[in-house]
């Protein structure tokens, strides 16, 4: 009985600091509807106002949608130091040697020094699809999921290399049950229970973009939204999953997120230019083919590397060409990284390393009377850090060149829209399979299609590398591992 007092007393106290904290900060509307929950709703929300830091939100608030004037800083800027496709096909020009490379990440592989860690926190609205990303059936003749084929990457990775590879996983709130539930069903599609470590993001809320106030998606909770890819530092320390590649003596860090199926996973070739240049953070590219592709570019802004949005890049800057007619600022991201865990162990301590970006968003809120609004226009600042922010402060940075349809093919957009759709996606799986069979000799007919499980063949090389591979193709074909 005594100690009940006490623990109520504990309680009350808490609330009472924090209903002081809320009016300090002009946010007192939301206990607004408190007397009306249930003791569990009550707690939700409390563990929701808990996790805000006040300060720190009033401050990115006076802050607004402003921020660096990237349309200068690109004015000032140069291309970023890379390796580019055409000086390494054919073996490399001898400074960063195609062969050597390769043959270094192959080492680093061989001594499971190399782990992975796939983003699939964002929610998608874009795609219009019922479930996490990931769920979505991609694969053009098997259905297999996004999640089915990168699972299938890292397990054939794996066994190519004698090594475990393992497969950090980030969902957030609204994705992370589902996709737990997914890869338990379908057995991680193969790997190994002790190779897959999921974990959540942090999440952000939202405030009215006029006033600063934190918006409600009901009575008994703020509105809130996964943190942005650039929370994945945050959340692979607090969830353990630093710790967990320490054990390993994991060094390296393939980054990728969920929607682009052709993601290379672990590339040896990739993995050795990080290693041989010394980088802390390399990064994939594919070159722009006009100005107006909507990707952001690597470029150097006081000697250090980092990526302009395409909607931060004034016109006239991404259309600059150098003496041999090739754009400037040719090195299209495509949010494909590798990272030294101790540099991301070094950001950890680094505050300020990723800072808030601000976006005005249209989100749904709950009035004074309680009743659920619909904005029609932008009415929200929203806050989302971003991975490539961790660009200026690595040592070394480095960016490293791979043709486009290789690497990248990202499902983002409904049916309808001009690319990143399911379709294109596919055509590009077809596209790339097609190849590396026809390369190998293969005839494929030009009506075939052709789709190649990563558990038969991960790449072109492991393509060539079956004996079993058909000499012809007439018909839709899956080759399954
Ligand atoms: P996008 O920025 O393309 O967002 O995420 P999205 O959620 O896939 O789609 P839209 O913009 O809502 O239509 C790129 C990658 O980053 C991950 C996504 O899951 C995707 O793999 N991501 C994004 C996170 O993991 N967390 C986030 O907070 C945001």
């Amino acid at each position: 009985m005594g100690s009940g007092v006490g623990v109520l007393m504990v309680a009350l106290q808490h609330y009472e600091q924090l209903v002081g904290r809320l009016a300090s900060s002009g946010q007192g509307h939301v206990l607004r509807f408190f007397d009306e929950l249930s003791a569990q709703e009550r707690s939700g929300l409390v563990a929701q106002l808990e996790s805000i830091d006040f300060e720190q939100l009033a401050l990115l608030c006076r802050q607004g949608a402003g921020g660096i004037d990237w349309a200068a800083a690109a004015r000032s800027a140069a291309p970023p130091k890379a390796v580019r496709l055409s000086e390494r096909v054919g073996g490399g020009n001898g400074v960063w040697d195609a062969a050597a490379a390769r043959q270094r990440g192959v080492e680093s592989l061989e001594r499971g020094q190399v782990g992975v860690i796939l983003v699939a926190g964002g929610q998608g609205s874009r795609l219009g699809f019922e479930h996490p990303k990931g769920l979505f059936s991609i694969g053009p003749i098997s259905n297999a999921s996004l999640l089915q084929i990168h699972c299938e990457k890292v397990l054939a990775l794996a066994r190519r290399y004698g090594a475990s590879v393992p497969l950090y996983m980030m969902t957030s709130p609204v994705t992370h049950e589902e996709q737990l539930e997914y890869l338990r069903h379908h057995k991680n599609f193969g790997l190994p229970a002790e190779d897959v470590f999921l974990f959540c993001q942090g999440t952000m809320p939202a405030v009215d973009a006029q006033t600063g106030k934190l918006l409600m998606s009901t009575k008994g909770s703020l509105f809130l939204s996964p943190d942005g890819h650039g929370g994945t530092v945050a959340a692979l320390a607090s969830s353990g999953a630093i710790d967990d590649m320490r054990r390993r003596g994991i060094e390296h860090l393939f980054y990728f997120q969920v929607d682009n199926p052709l993601t290379p996973i672990g590339n040896a070739e990739f993995v050795g230019y990080h290693l041989l240049a010394e980088s802390e953070l390399t990064s994939m590219a594919v070159a722009k083919q006009t100005p107006q592709d909507k990707l952001g570019v690597f470029a150097t802004i006081e000697g250090k590397t980092q990526v302009i949005e395409y909607s931060d890049l004034p016109e006239d800057v991404a259309a600059e060409r150098d003496e041999a007619g090739s754009l400037k600022f040719w090195a299209g991201s495509i949010a494909v990284h590798l990272f030294g865990v101790a540099f991301l162990e070094r950001m950890l301590s680094h505050k300020d390393a990723l800072p808030f970006h601000i976006a005005r968003k249209k989100v749904p809120f709950l009035n004074a009377e309680g009743e659920l609004v619909n904005a029609r226009e932008p009415n929200a600042l929203k806050f989302e850090r971003f991975i490539f922010d961790l660009l200026p402060h690595a040592r070394n940075a480095l960016v490293v060149e791979y043709a486009e349809d290789e690497v990248f093919a990202p499902l983002k957009n409904a049916p309808g829209a001009e690319r990143d759709t399911a379709e294109y996606v596919r055509r590009f799986m077809v596209g790339q399979h097609r190849r590396w069979l026809e390369q190998a000799g293969t005839i494929v007919s030009s009506d075939a299609r052709v789709e190649i499980s990563p558990l038969w063949a991960l790449d072109a090389e492991g393509v060539a590398a079956r004996h079993d591979r058909p000499a012809r193709i007439e018909q839709a074909v899956y080759l399954r591992g």
